[in-house]
């Protein structure tokens, strides 16, 4: 059996790390005051809460107004949020967006009243009124889950043969990130795929069918469960490949009611991204999910509203890609930060250490979202 390969649809898959940090124009003050809308689009999940308030702090602390508002999931809520923004007399949009592709009749409303326009996280498609993209490498996020799947499963070890059954997640199909996850993923397992030794028993290998509408973690658990009633009653299931935290918890969750015990042989590898309190408590009490990928979003935030302040300083913001991130109209220039793969090993000294998490934080996570 084999993945079916699905081409990126925009760019290449590798990143390219082309450095152009430093160049600024070093231009005159400009006029602007920085005054900032920052809309995120969901408060279900950690770390979208955590990075509005990073984002409010730093551009309060330069002495700039800002708005912040999440769109709950509803894309044209969203919208709504942005014209009220622009109608505000806001000079930047800072946009993680719900729906990557509903947002270009507001943006260009936006780019007519000379408005500046970053795509935080995701990158915002079929419009020519992005102007800077500030993420991290999400190809390399899917390299990372797939990795550990390997080295969990000691699939690269000589003289294993397998089958091992992994079934596959992805993420919201109205996010772009989704794919670029989805095929680092893809691209990591391929030659055992190939070889057989990796099988997937339900066949569902496109991005499509593997998808999670908004990221939620109920609609992933039904479909775990579905996998397991279909294929996995004289089956064993070794891996499943969950593209965010919310998802995996979903996951974990469908793999106990279906009798399986976490922390035993029996359990499947499960992956994960986000770093959620929450994640990292599964990590570390072996609940079912083994690995996630830590983000700073402290760093992600910092980088976005760098942005604004370089353009109120009369400067050009530092970028370090410029061949990566195609949205249908250009490529985006982009300033791209590294994921760190996080597991039972280092979580401690990775999301304490850099104080990201308390041990409290950590213990006393609760479930954020509804199942
Ligand atoms: C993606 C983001 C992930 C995760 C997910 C669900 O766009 O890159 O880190 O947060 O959304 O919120």
């Amino acid at each position: 059996m084999h993945l079916s390969r699905r081409r990126l649809l925009y760019g290449s898959a590798g990143v390219a790390v082309a450095t152009m940090a430093g160049c600024s124009t070093d231009g005159e003050s400009s006029s602007l005051s920085g005054f900032t809308g920052i809309a995120m689009p969901t408060q279900t999940s950690d770390r979208w809460v955590i990075e509005g308030g990073f984002l409010e702090q730093q551009l309060q602390e330069a002495g700039y107004k800002t708005i912040l508002q999440y769109g709950d999931d509803d894309p044209e809520l969203q919208i709504t949020q942005i014209r009220s923004m622009v109608d505000q007399g806001v000079e930047f949009l800072i946009i993680g967006a719900i729906d990557n592709r509903s947002l270009g009749e507001i943006l260009a409303t936006a780019k007519n009243r000379g408005v500046t326009i970053i795509s935080y996280d995701r990158l915002i498609l079929d419009t020519p009124d992005v102007d800077y993209y500030a993420s991290f490498d999400n190809y390399e996020v899917g390299v990372l889950q797939a990795k550990h799947i390997l080295d969990r499963l000691g699939v690269q070890e000589e003289g294993v043969e397998g089958p091992f059954n992994i079934e596959l997640f992805s993420g919201s199909l109205d996010d772009s990130n989704s794919q670029y996850f989805f095929q680092g993923a893809l691209d990591t397992l391929e030659r055992y795929t190939y070889s057989g030794v990796i099988a997937i028993p339900s066949n569902e290998t496109e991005q499509e069918v593997t998808s999670t509408e908004r990221w939620s973690g109920a609609v992933a658990m039904d479909r775990m469960t579905r996998l397991l009633e279909d294929h996995y009653e004289d089956r064993e299931l070794h891996a499943v490949l969950a593209p965010y935290d919310g998802i995996s918890r979903g996951v974990v969750y469908a793999l106990e009611d279906f009798g399986l015990a976490p922390g035993t042989d029996e359990f499947p590898v499960v992956t994960g991204q986000d770093a959620e309190a929450l994640s990292v408590q599964f990590i570390r009490d072996e609940k079912g999910q083994s690995q996630t990928v830590f983000k700073d979003t402290r760093d992600l935030a910092a980088v976005a509203s760098g942005m604004v302040k370089s353009i109120v300083n009369g400067n050009d913001p530092e970028v370090n890609d410029l061949g990566t991130y195609n949205n249908g109209f250009k490529f985006v220039p982009s300033y791209l930060l590294q994921p760190v793969n996080i597991d039972q090993s280092n979580w401690e000294e990775e999301l304490v250490g850099s104080e990201y998490l308390t041990v409290e934080d950590v213990d006393n996570a609760v479930e954020p979202q509804e199942f």
